[in-house]
């Protein structure tokens, strides 16, 4: 059971802490045939779910999601919103952000900024490829197909709506040298680009950096945009002047 909760993905354990803080609220409170307004009620859950999170080890930013749900949800039943807006809502989220509970990967554009930074790492003057490892809604693949053509370049998404919407950006834009498949990094073989490109979060990159070893070329490259591989240090990291002071880190194989 333990080592089944260490597996499950933060929200599922979000979750599960949320109904065993209804059941306990519910309980002490029939137990001590006393009732609270449902506000109150739902202030209640809330501490307590975020008291079990802080116990169960998840990350500090979890809290407030925790002890704000039940309150919420009372403030927002209490708005009387008809439930087709929720399910409109719910359907919105899982097109853009599709299996982000699981891979803890959000969807976040790369500034255009990193686009520059990143054209002064492409080979210069001879034809190369280019992969985008979760590659959103495109921006980083057209950009440089249009400052380097002679690149041919390709972009794994899993998102449907970034997908398409990279898809139909790609095919009206007239990028002859440049696609973007629908599916799974994990599933991509790397042997085949000369500058591999990531720009994901710090859970995947363990296992990212094995698969970047068993499967790069020698003398190709890998880029992470933001995300540094623990216990393996770069040779080379380049520090964008943009919002975020994004850090581009490079290994090469
Ligand atoms: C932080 S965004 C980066 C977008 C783009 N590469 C950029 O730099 O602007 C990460 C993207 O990876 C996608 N993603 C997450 N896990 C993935 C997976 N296993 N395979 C393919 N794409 C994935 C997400 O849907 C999201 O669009």
């Amino acid at each position: 059971m333990n080592s089944l909760l260490k597996k499950a993905p933060p929200s599922i354990i979000a979750l599960l802490l949320q109904l065993a803080a209804f059941a306990l609220a519910a309980l002490t409170l029939r137990l001590l045939a006393f009732q609270l307004p449902p506000l109150l009620f739902g202030l209640y859950c809330g501490t307590l779910a975020a008291m079990f999170s802080h116990f169960a080890g998840l990350a500090r930013w979890w809290l407030f999601i925790q002890f704000a749900f039940a309150p919420a949800l009372v403030l927002m039943l209490a708005l009387n919103i008809p439930p087709g807006f929720f399910l409109a809502a719910f359907l919105v989220m899982l097109v853009v952000y599709w299996s982000t509970f699981r891979s803890q990967v959000p969807l976040y554009l790369s500034s255009d900024k990193v686009w520059h930074a990143l054209e002064t790492k492409l080979p210069a003057g001879q034809p190369f490829t280019f992969v985008d490892l979760g590659s959103g809604m495109g921006g980083v693949l057209t950009h440089l197909a249009n400052t380097h053509p002679q690149g041919r370049y390709l972009g794994i998404e899993t998102a449907p709506l970034p997908f398409l919407w990279s898809w139909l950006r790609i095919k009206f834009g007239g990028y002859r040298n440049c696609a973007v498949h629908w599916g799974s990094l994990w599933d991509s073989d790397l042997s085949q680009y000369d500058v591999v490109f990531a720009y994901l979060s710090p859970v995947p990159m363990d296992a990212l950096w094995n698969k970047v070893r068993q499967e790069m070329r020698p003398g190709s490259l890998f880029i992470s945009n933001t995300f540094a591989v623990p216990g393996h240090p770069p040779q080379e990291t380049l520090t964008v002047d943009d919002l975020h002071q994004s850090t581009l880190y490079l290994w090469r194989m």
